[in-house]
């Protein structure tokens, strides 16, 4: 499967054996049970009902309803003293969104991306951990440089397929003379990844733009904005005849996010890049998978 439904968090752990499966909104142990036992709990349910993740997935959603982003940051005493009655439905209610497949990251309605906390709803792309290392290799790539970029000292990039605008968020906060032109299709995309500029309060560096890029003469849109120094992308990798084949997670809430037709692969980014006139010096970072890669060639 190209995308851990936990980013790769999911540790098995022990579980304790509940006489109960599913607990009711009027919870008779609402006062009793502590953290620890409660995900203990929803662990041994995920377990049951074969949900990926079960214990990161039970983990996640107590420790958001006490208010932290990770079970073991909490706090000793907050870990073994009882849940209020609200808590426990709470935890009742966000996991039963889990058992429905959501992924934990709709779930929670946040998720952090190279020390950022991003808002995420669905059909919206969850970023991946292999996404931070194009990240990190964008920003390799402008720190090393020995050419100038930009003309305010930072380079003017452009982002194909924004997604939640992680990628050009993440850039942004780290190239504080950057600027970046994000563009997406998707209009749950774009509102998202203008919703997650203003909370990160980026919004004066960044032009966020619907755009298909496979549509003829899209670029043209972008040509105002000059010559670009770099462009990033991390385009659709789900094809649509695969859907059927994977996990919940994605078949259910990611539907839209499948290619069909023309679809935008480093490919067509590269096409984009040229037409778009780069620098000498300009760059292309993508993303790609195997299949991906043979699909284009
Ligand atoms: C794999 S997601 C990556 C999202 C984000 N960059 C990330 O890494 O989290 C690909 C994104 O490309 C967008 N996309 C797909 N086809 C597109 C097209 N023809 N033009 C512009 N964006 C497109 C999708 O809407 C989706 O948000």
């Amino acid at each position: 499967m190209l995308q851990a439904l936990l980013s790769g968090l999911g540790r098995k752990g022990g579980t304790r054996g509940w006489a109960f499966s599913s607990w009711q909104p009027y919870l008779p142990l609402a006062g009793l049970l502590s953290a620890t036992e409660v995900v203990s709990h929803w662990t041994a349910v995920f377990e049951k009902r074969g949900i990926p993740e079960a214990q990161a997935s039970s983990e996640y959603i107590v420790a958001h309803v006490l208010g932290a982003k990770t079970f073991q940051s909490l706090r000793p005493v907050l870990r073994t003293q009882p849940l209020s009655p609200w808590q426990l439905q709470h935890v009742q209610k966000l996991s039963s969104c889990r058992l429905q497949r959501m992924p934990v990251q709709y779930i929670l309605g946040e998720w952090d991306f190279q020390g950022l906390s991003l808002k995420m709803a669905p059909p919206v792309f969850i970023p991946r951990p292999e996404t931070e290392e194009l990240v990190e290799w964008v920003l390799k790539e402008v720190t090393q440089s020995s050419c100038p970029m930009g003309a305010q000292g930072g380079p003017l990039i452009l982002e194909v397929g924004c997604g939640s605008g992680a990628i050009s968020l993440s850039l942004l906060s780290q190239l504080p003379q950057s600027r970046v032109i994000a563009v997406d299709k998707g209009e749950a995309a774009i509102c998202l990844t203008q919703e997650n500029a203003q909370r990160l309060r980026l919004l004066d560096r960044i032009q966020i733009v619907p755009l298909d890029v496979t549509l003829e003469g899209s670029w043209s849109h972008l040509l105002p904005w000059g010559p670009m120094d770099l462009v990033v992308s991390n385009p659709p990798y789900i094809f649509h005849q695969d859907m059927e084949q994977l996990a919940p997670e994605i078949r259910r809430y990611r539907k839209n996010e499948a290619r069909r037709g023309k679809m935008p692969g480093p490919r067509s980014c590269r096409g984009l890049a040229r037409r778009l006139g780069l620098r000498p010096y300009s760059r292309l970072c993508c993303e790609s998978s195997c299949s991906q890669t043979r699909a284009e060639n």
